[in-house]
């Protein structure tokens, strides 16, 4: 079977660093390239993450460009730095880019390889989703050819930056509900499954004995584990975004309806919330897959073999 191709979307951030080594070492797919976005820290800070990521896996010959530098309406007062560090990839240690990010904006590479390739790509959004509102509105013909978007976000039981919001739909709730009403095959892989998709400090100390990639994923990890041990009280780390990426390589990873989803655009204590109407309340037509359960140990045997197998490369 051919690899799938694919591009990711992300705001890189420890767990889309984690998300990116994946997907590189999956030979069910095919990545075409990285676009970046602001989101866990500013968009400079994104851009260079996944250069540097991608130093680290042996991989400067892929295509990496920068997109929307803040969400589409309202700059929010925050972002997530507190939890991924100043860098946003604090704790790893990786050394500066080898080189720039292409001239080209991120929302034009994903229309021109859309258009090269309809119906092919796999769009995987793993930051807030300013990038895949825009390219929707300036490049609808290639927004359509997209096979699908798989995306990190969202939150039925219980935000992280606030009661109901989780921090991608909470930074740019417009720009999710722009994409939910695309029309196009949009899944939401949201906190109600990433929450159980962790990795211990045992998988940590043995991550750290990979050689290449080892030493700065162990640290990326240990430093997004002390936010998770002050906030949650426990030594564990969530993969919320390679847990969305996973799915696009093993579908059986995770339990998905299929319903309306809405985003609360208002300026109130619930903006950014996300409304699943598994029940059809609102009467609105199914617009989202949405991750309900998750075969969190298929997931991790998953991840870490395959982080084991890029380190071997
Ligand atoms: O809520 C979790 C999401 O917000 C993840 O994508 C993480 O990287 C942060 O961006
Ligand atoms: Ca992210």
């Amino acid at each position: 079977m051919a690899p799938q191709p694919l591009i990711i979307d992300c705001d890189p951030g420890i767990d889309d660093a984690i998300a990116m080594l994946l997907a590189l070492a999956s030979p069910e797919l095919e990545v075409l390239a990285i676009t970046t976005v602001a989101g866990n820290v500013p968009l400079a800070n994104t851009t260079a993450n996944g250069l540097r990521v991608l130093d680290l896996a042996g991989r400067a010959d892929l295509p990496l460009a920068a997109g929307s530098s803040r969400p589409l309406i309202w700059v929010p007062e925050d972002d997530s730095s507190a939890t991924h560090g100043e860098t946003g990839l604090d704790g790893s240690e990786l050394p500066a880019p080898s080189r720039a990010a292409a001239d080209e904006h991120a929302v034009d590479l994903i229309a021109r390889l859309a258009l090269e390739r309809p119906g092919e790509i796999t769009l995987v959004a793993v930051g807030p989703l300013t990038n895949v509102a825009l390219l929707a509105a300036m490049h609808p013909a290639a927004f359509a050819a997209l096979r699908r978007i798989i995306a990190m976000g969202g939150a039925s039981n219980g935000g992280n930056m606030s009661p109901s919001a989780e921090f991608n739909v909470w930074f740019d709730p417009e720009a999710t509900e722009r994409v939910l009403q695309s029309g196009q095959d949009v899944t939401l892989v949201g906190l109600d499954v990433t929450r159980q998709a962790i990795l211990t400090s045992a998988d940590i100390e043995a991550l750290e004995q990979l050689p290449t990639i080892g030493p700065a994923v162990a640290g990326m990890l240990r430093f997004y584990m002390r936010k998770h041990v002050a906030w949650y009280g426990e030594e564990i780390v969530y993969q919320h975004d390679s847990l969305a990426l996973a799915y696009a390589i093993d579908p059986d990873i995770l339990g998905l309806v299929y319903c309306h989803v809405e985003v609360d655009t208002g300026v109130g204590p619930a903006r950014g919330a996300t409304l699943v109407d598994r029940l059809g309340v609102f009467g609105g037509s199914a617009n989202a897959h949405w991750a309900e359960r998750v075969d969190v140990e298929r997931f991790r045997a998953l991840l870490l073999s395959r982080l084991a197998s890029l380190s071997c490369r």
